[in-house]
């Protein structure tokens, strides 16, 4: 038998034109492909042809073979293609797309970059300490003898790992951002400005102000001649960079081992404007400070006027030589806050316990 292999395939593309569906493809394929298709009729005629055209005849039928595989792969692909977008109609791109659910950073976040970012205008850099510490750094280094009744409300979470310089001791979660003063000291020099924020841990029993892990913020700032009125100064501009200008501010006396004199600042509530106390204005649809007669106290600052929001002080002399430096050289002013109760007053949070649940609809008003 005579095989016209360029007529074969002109047969096979108009025969591929017409192959719509799955079936008319498994027709095609027995047809060439298959046991008594062409492919093998071709392959069983070579025994009776002569040896001359014996090679010619197998690479056509083999070529044929390789064309029309191609084509069924191609044909099968397109089938697929167009049954799926049987089922699902193309989609309609002019329809508006689904908004993606963007974070952005915890409030709590928010508060620590707004207050380290006053710092950082103002010269100081931002360092971070480490949340496990030693007992030295924690209380030692800063004062706080083994027996100071101030110790009690500190004393603290303790890992199961020994201190591996103090033999006996234990390591444990830092109860405040303190120590990272006598870090810092053992490492750099005066003259030196950094602020450090982080994570603190007390054994405090969970209520709207109290959390047992709560965040604050260190300040630090030592150098030769540093006095009470540049600490004064220094968190009076703090204080009206972060509550506005009209805020006024109070030094109190305080106690901190770590620093001597200490003091705590209060600012004036911005609440009752330090007054006290507020009266209802039905028309303004607001508080608004007016004379006490008719008022009723103001809870924001539980009728003082006044709101605590740091401690501060001089750097005692006994921490500068626990962190190695030499005696009468350098004067340092030091400062701690609370990063929790500056949010909570800032944006008139009630309770603490809020800022940790994770809760969306609360996290995303800020
Ligand atoms: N470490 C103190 C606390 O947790 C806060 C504090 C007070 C830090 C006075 C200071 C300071 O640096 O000078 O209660």
């Amino acid at each position: 038998m005579n095989w016209n292999f360029q007529e074969i395939q002109e047969r096979v593309e108009e025969e591929t034109q017409g192959i719509l569906s799955a079936q008319d493809l498994e027709a095609f394929r027995i047809k060439y492909l298959g046991r008594k298709g062409m492919i093998q009729e071709i392959f069983a005629s070579l025994a009776g042809l002569p040896d001359e055209q014996k090679p010619l005849v197998g690479k056509g039928a083999n070529e044929l073979r390789s064309r029309i595989t191609a084509v069924i792969e191609k044909k099968k692909t397109e089938i697929r293609e167009k049954e799926n977008q049987a089922r699902h109609p193309l989609m309609d791109i002019t329809l508006p797309g689904v908004a993606p659910l963007a974070g952005h950073r915890h409030i709590l976040t928010q508060t620590i970059d707004e207050i380290c970012g006053v710092f950082e205008r103002l010269g100081f850099t931002v360092q971070e300490g480490p949340e496990i510490e030693t007992e030295f750094n924690n209380f030692t280094a800063l004062n706080i003898a083994v027996d100071h009744p101030s110790r009690d409300a500190f004393d603290t979470f303790y890992l199961d790992k020994p201190d591996p310089k103090n033999k006996g001791r234990y390591l444990l979660l830092r109860s405040h951002t303190s120590p990272a003063q006598i870090r810092i000291m053992q490492k750099h020099k005066p003259p030196l400005a950094v602020v450090v924020p982080g994570r603190v841990y007390r054994p405090d029993a969970v209520d709207a102000s109290h959390s047992f892990m709560f965040h604050q913020v260190e300040g630090l700032l030592v150098d030769r001649h540093v006095k009470f009125s540049d600490l004064k100064g220094l968190l009076t501009v703090f204080c009206k960079r972060l509550f506005g200008d009209k805020i006024k501010m109070r030094f109190r006396p305080h106690f901190f081992p770590f620093t001597e004199p200490s003091a705590e600042v209060d600012i004036s509530c911005y609440i009752c404007d330090g007054k006290g106390w507020l009266v209802h204005s039905p028309s303004a649809k607001m508080s608004l400070p007016r004379d006490p007669k008719g008022s009723k106290g103001c809870s924001v600052c539980g009728r003082k006027g006044w709101l605590e929001i740091m401690g501060c002080g001089m750097v005692h002399p006994h921490v500068f030589e626990a962190a190695g430096y030499p005696q009468n050289r350098y004067t340092g002013l030091a400062f701690g806050l609370g990063v929790e109760r500056i949010a909570m007053l800032k944006y008139g949070v009630q309770d603490i316990r809020i800022f940790f649940e994770n809760d969306v609809r609360f996290l995303e008003q800020f």
